[in-house]
């Protein structure tokens, strides 16, 4: 078991992740200015957009608009899924491109209309290109875990496919939890086993907060040597091609369990919640996170 560390950096895919599933369309200025505002309360990495069809996902049908107008700020990374995504982000100057690959094959296929492997064996020369081109390359691994479609996956599969983009010398694997189905032994085992075979890789943990163990989850990850998570301000998202799987682990309640832990994050939990504030209005659900809920009580978080 490894000692807690003293610094987390949280990716936030707020914007990504976080609305793409969401039924109202999100005016293009809001967004903007729920992206500036986590920029603001100290966010230096975050998924803002995704370089996708627009007809199987059309909450981001406004990347390139997104990336003409947003506000330079630490990293910030696009979702591309294939080599038409990867021209988009590029004529928008996107400078880190996060590609994505299910270990199951259904979910892939549901996905991205690609059995995995092909998926895999058209990524590879588009990732060579990129990294020789000097561009940041995240590889998100979804279904690591569990997939909606075929159930368990077992931790090798999950091991293999990650070991095909580190030797692709991807600067980063985010290893996804995407229906949420994970529980704190076994995502202990799989991140300590990550952390073991790809000592020098960065490594980011995922996980979505179906059955509310998201946070015990992230917690079992810090003990397997994980200093890296994806969240989501207010809890928002969900894969629109994961049955049943609900938002990403919540930015906010993260923190708290992180401040709690006296780890240092350089986020402030007030301009989180501030952030969710802005685009609340315009979702088709309330926000229900336990920090949220105090912020909106107290009107500050102490
Ligand atoms: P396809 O239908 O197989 O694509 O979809 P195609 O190559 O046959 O092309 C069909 C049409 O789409 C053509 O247009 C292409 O030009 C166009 P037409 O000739 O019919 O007018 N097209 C595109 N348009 C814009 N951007 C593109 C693009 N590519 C083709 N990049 C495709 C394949 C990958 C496009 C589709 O399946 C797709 O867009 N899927 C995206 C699914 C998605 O965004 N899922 C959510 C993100 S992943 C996630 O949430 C998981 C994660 O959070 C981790 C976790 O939790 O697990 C990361
Ligand atoms: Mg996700």
């Amino acid at each position: 078991m490894f000692s807690l560390p003293n610094n987390v950096t949280l990716i936030e895919v707020g914007p990504r992740d976080g609305l793409q599933n969401e039924k109202n369309q999100i005016p293009t200025h809001i967004k903007l200015s729920f992206i500036r505002a986590l920029q603001l309360a100290g966010i230096e990495e975050m998924e803002v957009t995704s370089f996708v069809s627009p007809k199987w996902v059309p909450q981001m049908a406004d990347a390139a608009d997104i990336m003409q107008q947003i506000k330079n700020k630490g990293r910030q990374i696009v979702l591309t899924p294939n080599a038409k995504g990867i021209e988009k982000a590029k004529e928008a100057h996107a400078k880190s491109m996060a590609v994505f690959v299910g270990v199951s094959d259904t979910f892939n296929q549901k996905n991205i209309n690609r059995t995995t492997e092909e998926s895999v064996n058209s990524l590879r020369p588009l990732i060579l290109q990129l990294k020789q081109e000097g561009y940041f390359v995240r590889a998100c691994i979804s279904t690591a875990f569990h997939c909606p479609y075929e159930g368990s996956i077992e931790l090798e599969k999950t091991l293999d496919l990650c070991r095909q983009f580190s030797d692709m010398n991807v600067d980063e694997l985010s290893v996804a939890d995407t229906d949420g189905m994970a529980n704190p032994a076994m995502s202990y085992d799989l991140f300590l086993a990550l952390r073991e075979q790809f000592p020098k890789q960065l490594l980011t943990a995922h996980f979505h907060d179906t059955r509310k163990l998201g946070l015990t989850n992230i917690y079992a990850a810090l003990q397997a040597g994980v200093d890296r998570f994806d969240t989501s301000a207010g809890g928002l998202g969900g894969c629109p091609f994961a049955p049943g799987a609900t938002g990403n682990v919540a930015t906010e309640d993260v923190l708290y369990l992180l401040q709690s832990l006296n780890i240092e994050t350089g986020l402030n939990m007030n301009a989180i919640c501030q952030a969710v504030e802005i685009v609340e209005p315009y979702l088709s659900r309330p926000i229900e996170t336990a920090m949220y809920q105090q912020f909106k009580r107290e009107g500050h978080i102490c």
